[in-house]
């Protein structure tokens, strides 16, 4: 979800302002994605490397999360939507850590669409995380597959994206998913991510349809 402060620059408002038409446009996303089938949906609200953004910034976006997990969550509860979380939570303040456990307990029974919130999350620390797991759990070496590396992700039992859209225009993972995303198809657009509206998920999801995914084989017309 990037461009928020693009887009509050455009418009000669302060960053935060950018944040909050962000964190505004969640709920519609979900919404479109939820009607055209998606049946998990992952937004990327908060990396491990966030923290090193100047401290109001980093104060105003934990109170504006904290804010929209508390709106938010009895509205998506009651349309059928399940949350889930990845990421480090034990660095997050303490009312935002039980928020999210209590909204993860509330919606643990919905299955229209399930939201994963990636929230102080970053995708080499939990490869390490799931290592050091798998090390404590004293696995032997030879178990030690693919399928149990992803087993003890943050993802553990969601599927592997099948697309991944970035706004605003950069081209890069910038370490999300990125043990996930090995075959995901890639999309950038440069719409901010405010911005970023029901006809440009569409758009994103006709290219994705275009898309011929081999995986590593031959395309099957050969
Ligand atoms: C992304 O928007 C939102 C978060 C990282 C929380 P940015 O804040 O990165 O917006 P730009 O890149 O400055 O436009
Ligand atoms: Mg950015």
């Amino acid at each position: 979800m990037d461009g928020n402060g693009r887009w509050a620059r455009a418009r000669g408002l302060p960053r935060l302002f950018g944040h909050r038409a962000g964190a505004e446009n969640i709920h519609r996303i979900v919404e479109d994605c939820a009607d055209f089938g998606i049946k998990v949906l992952t937004v990327y609200a908060f990396s491990t490397e966030n923290w090193g953004r100047p401290r109001d910034e980093v104060d105003g976006l934990m109170r504006l999360l904290q804010e929209t997990v508390d709106k938010e969550v009895p509205q998506m509860n009651e349309k059928g939507v399940r949350l889930w979380h990845s990421g480090d939570l034990s660095r997050l303040p303490t009312g935002m850590q039980q928020a999210i456990s209590d909204a993860l307990e509330l919606t643990k029974g919905n299955d229209r669409i399930i939201l994963n919130v990636a929230l102080n999350y970053g995708g080499r620390a939990e490869i390490v995380r799931a290592i050091r797991e798998i090390i404590r759990e004293g696995m032997p070496a030879e178990d030690v597959t693919e399928e149990a590396i992803s087993a003890h992700l943050y993802t553990a039992g969601l599927p592997d994206p099948d697309l991944i859209i970035r706004t605003a225009g950069e081209m890069r993972l910038s370490n999300f998913l990125i043990w996930q995303a090995a075959y995901a198809e890639y999309y950038s657009t440069p719409v901010l991510w405010p911005d970023f509206d029901r006809s440009e998920l569409k758009k994103a999801l006709d290219a994705y349809a275009h898309r011929e995914r081999k995986f590593g084989r031959l395309p099957s017309s050969d």
